[in-house]
């Protein structure tokens, strides 16, 4: 490449005239800026991924089918193996239909206090909890 008296070295230099220059300060600048924007933009987008991620999470096949267990043994015990009632209310979508899903949620995770119903935020995520209402709901699969 042909060297030329260059501005910003003030020596023959090789990098061609019309290219912003390295050691240009406001190339130095553009370049920081951009890369500050490039950031700023990865970095709400990962947030805001991340956000709705954990917003609209919910539990994986794995973790259903344990749940489903789970709720069929632990729940069953006392609203019955057909989750038709026994101790506990029947738990069918039916008898639940009238009920709004937040007031669930919170019965299942906090259980209610004078009765036999436990909380089982210990062993249950919102996510978790969530997913059982809504199954509840549709009725509980086997
Ligand atoms: C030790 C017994 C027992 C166990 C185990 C139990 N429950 Fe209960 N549950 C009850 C009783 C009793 C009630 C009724 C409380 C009342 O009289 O308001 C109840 C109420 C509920 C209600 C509210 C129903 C309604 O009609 O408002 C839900 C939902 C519920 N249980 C879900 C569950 C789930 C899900 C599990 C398993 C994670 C579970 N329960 C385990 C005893 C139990």
């Amino acid at each position: 490449m042909r060297k030329h008296q260059c501005a910003t070295c003030a020596s023959p230099c090789a990098v061609p005239r019309r290219t912003a220059h390295p050691t240009d300060w406001k190339f130095g600048l553009a370049l920081g800026a951009a890369m500050s924007l490039v950031l700023a933009v990865a970095v709400t987008a990962l947030t805001a991924l991340m956000n709705q991620a954990m917003a609209a999470e919910s539990p994986g096949a794995e973790r259903q089918r344990e749940l489903t267990r789970f709720v069929r043994q632990e729940c069953g015990f006392c609203h019955g193996l057909r989750l038709t009632g026994g101790l506990g209310t029947p738990l069918t979508a039916a008898a639940l239909a009238e009920k709004p899903a937040e007031a669930l949620e919170a019965t299942i995770l906090h259980g209610r206090t004078g009765t036999a119903m436990p909380g089982w935020a210990p062993h249950l995520s919102e996510s978790d909890t969530r997913w059982i209402v809504s199954e509840l709901l549709k009725g509980f699969p086997e």
